[in-house]
């Protein structure tokens, strides 16, 4: 009798296991399914996405460039052009601007031409929330207001293989030389040379890269 309970039990066990591993095949399948679904949707949001900014602003996108996010487009004083394969997942572009090949411009990063131009080379990588500004208000005579007064500024130039740590701030009319790198919430109001690495609140070069 004891052998019989023994072995119906051992079949339910096997039975129940047997079941589990069915069920635990269908919902690794599913979420199989649902990450390609997923994956298939994003594609054809940013493949919508690309067709739509060419036909609305004119933006010139390169082949393989990929632009998951950009929530505000301006080309009313410039052309932006993007090359080859970059990601693009900014808040804001504002022309004119133009980004080179295989170029990272993270979340919530907005990069502002305006009455000068951005020019950013390749293998560049932006970290979220990078401000890059080519103009800036005249704001010196106290007698006006301050948005009566014009803008100034001058081209923003960002060299090849450059970082730009989270947060950081880079004004108008600067240069960063290729290889350089700024650290987090740096505020970049000089120059950096090639391959420097420039941190705080205004910018200072603490070293070079090897
Ligand atoms: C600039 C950075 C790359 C340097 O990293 P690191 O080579 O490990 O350098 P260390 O941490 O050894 O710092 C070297 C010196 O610079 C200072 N420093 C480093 N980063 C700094 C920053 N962002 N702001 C101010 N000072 C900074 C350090 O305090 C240290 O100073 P000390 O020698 O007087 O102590 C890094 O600190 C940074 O800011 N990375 C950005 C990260 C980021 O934004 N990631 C987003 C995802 S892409």
């Amino acid at each position: 009798m004891g052998d019989m309970v023994g072995i119906s039990a051992g079949v339910a066990q096997s039975k129940y296991i047997a079941l589990e591993n069915v069920l635990n095949k269908m919902v690794s399948n599913f979420r199989n399914y649902f990450r390609l679904f997923q994956e298939i949707k994003s594609q054809v949001r940013t493949k919508i996405k690309v067709r739509w900014l060419k036909i609305f602003y004119q933006i010139d996108v390169g082949k393989g460039t990929i632009i998951r996010e950009l929530k505000y487009v301006n080309t009313d004083y410039g052309a932006i052009r993007i090359w080859q394969n970059c990601v693009i997942n900014a808040l804001a572009l504002a022309g004119p601007i133009e980004i080179g090949r295989n170029t990272l411009v993270n979340l919530y990063s907005d990069i502002s031409g305006r009455d000068y131009k951005v020019t950013i080379g390749n293998d560049v990588l932006i970290a979220p929330r990078v401000s890059i500004m080519a103009s800036m208000h005249n704001y010196r005579m106290k007698s006006n207001l301050i948005r009566l007064q014009g803008t100034t500024g001058g081209d923003v130039v960002i060299g090849n293989d450059v970082w730009i740590g989270t947060n950081a701030v880079i004004l108008p009319g600067i240069h960063i030389g290729s290889g350089a790198v700024i650290g987090a919430n740096a505020v970049v109001n000089h120059d950096v040379p090639e391959y420097a690495i420039a941190v705080g609140v205004p910018a200072k070069v603490v070293g070079y890269r090897e």
